[in-house]
């Protein structure tokens, strides 16, 4: 039997050969679905394979049907890559495997969530005092932050949801924007609220929601209120007027949510931080650490202005639990009771990269998409749709019929392996959607990228 050492060193050379080559690789998934099953798909062993053959086994699956995300030239959804200190500092996660749940189970972990927490607000603006939740994505910050917000607007009329739940309780209403994200949808769905029964005010051409629209619905409303406002549209990346929303929420007595699951980060940038101004008089914000701060899945962050709503709505308790009078009971802050340390990838990435590191990673993604827009624009056979405000850039196929022109050019481009970006639908129109997010992409990256785009575009 091999000893850790052996097993984890074997491991380290697999890893180390995937990284070293996936700048060049096809970007894409390389093995079917079928491939995948003829390669893994072994009847469970009686007495199990050795832990060489299983790790190889992986490794070899891996290295075809993966998809090169951690590569430079992935442009997909909005995927970050991990930075090097990141995913050395998940190994450690995985070999401490500490239970991030209290304190008493693991200091460490607890000491961390507490210093990344600080180094999170400060990037982004958020005052020191906030609460932080370290949980697995934007969907789950999302979650977090509105379940907080359900406690601590009921909790204002008069009402404990956490005892008595929605039955009977006062009416809360829901607004959000036309282009909120589908998470917050499913997080209204999830708290009991109904993702239908929401006001969905109307957003501008960039996706922007309407400020002038949002103050008309609030004028018509009483009551309990939670209003969802976004930092980074998935699309455009424009933002919502998130100040003068904050004025509006402000004077209705209105709980305000931020989803900024990668245009929070935006508050790093030396050039860009104007953006999300106003984000500080929100209630909560919600984000990823997957995305734009390059650790690795799964990683996101939930802050709330209400420490003590959030940990009313999130926390458990039983007689077993020992909770710490004085630490941070990590628990307290998301709806998990066991999970894993993932702050700790998100400290070693912040700590490597420093502030000037992070905003230069946040500045290098935006010139990259800006970049990457100039040389589509210049293509008369192509289009830029949106104003290419942070990372992210909507492209169409112009000509007669456009739509199946531009879908047409998204399953080339796949094809042909160079970069990987996704198709979406924008107003009604087919786009090309290309999201820069990767710490490693380069000048380079982006010339081939726009070289291949040109390639598969018909004549
Ligand atoms: C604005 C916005 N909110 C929420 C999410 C969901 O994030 P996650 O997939 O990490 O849960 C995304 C993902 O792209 C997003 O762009």
């Amino acid at each position: 039997m091999p000893t850790h050492a052996d097993l984890l060193k074997r491991t380290a050379d697999h890893a180390i050969v995937y990284l070293d080559t996936i700048g060049e690789r096809h970007v894409g998934a390389m093995s079917s679905a079928d491939d995948l099953r003829r390669q893994l798909a072994v009847p469970l062993p009686d007495s199990g394979d050795s832990e060489d053959a299983v790790i190889d086994a992986l490794a070899s699956a891996g290295a075809r049907g993966t998809v090169a995300t951690q590569g430079r030239r992935y442009f997909g959804f909005v995927v970050g890559g991990s930075v090097p200190a990141a995913t050395a500092a998940d190994w450690l996660v995985s070999a401490w495997d500490q239970n991030a749940g209290v304190f008493v189970l693991s200091p460490i972990v607890s000491v961390v969530e507490d210093v990344t927490a600080g180094w999170l607000k400060d990037l982004a603006g958020l005052p020191a005092g906030w609460s932080t939740g370290f949980v697995t994505g934007c969907q789950a910050a999302n979650f977090t932050a509105l379940a907080t917000a359900r406690h601590h607007v009921l909790n204002q009329a008069g009402w404990d949801v956490e005892a008595s739940g929605l039955y009977g309780a006062p009416w809360v209403h829901v607004v959000c924007s036309e282009e909120s994200h589908y998470t917050i949808f499913n997080a209204l769905k999830l708290l009991g609220f109904g993702a239908d029964r929401v006001t969905r005010v109307p957003a501008d051409e960039q996706g922007r929601m309407r400020a002038d629209e949002l103050a008309r619905t609030l004028a018509a409303v009483t009551g309990p209120t939670i209003v969802c406002a976004q930092a980074g549209n998935v699309n455009t990346g424009a933002f919502d007027p998130i100040d003068e929303i904050a004025t509006i929420t402000a004077a209705h007595g209105a709980w305000l949510h931020v989803d900024g699951a990668f245009g929070l980060w935006t508050a790093a940038s030396p050039t860009r931080a104007h953006l999300v101004a106003g984000t500080a008089r929100a209630d909560s914000v919600a984000t990823d650490a997957h995305k734009w701060i390059n650790v690795p899945y799964d990683s996101g962050v939930v802050f709330t202005a209400h420490p003590a709503s959030h940990r009313r709505a999130m926390t458990l308790s039983a007689a077993y639990i020992i909770e710490s009078a004085k630490e941070r009971d990590p628990h307290e802050f998301v709806p998990e009771e066991s999970r894993r340390g993932r702050a700790v990838p998100i400290y070693a990435a912040l700590r490597t990269m420093g502030r000037k590191g992070f905003g230069e990673l946040i500045d290098r993604c935006c010139n990259h998409a800006t970049r990457l827009a100039a040389r589509l624009r210049a293509d008369a056979r192509l289009e830029v749709l949106n104003d290419v405000v942070i990372n992210q850039v909507l492209v169409r196929v112009r000509g007669t019929d456009p739509d199946a022109a531009t879908r047409a050019m998204v399953e080339r481009l796949q094809q042909e392996g160079t970069c990987w970006a996704s198709g979406t639908t924008w107003k009604g129109m087919a786009a090309l959607r290309l999201s820069v997010s990767n710490y490693s992409t380069t000048d380079a990256d982006i010339d081939r990228t726009a070289e291949a785009i040109l390639k598969v575009t018909t004549p």
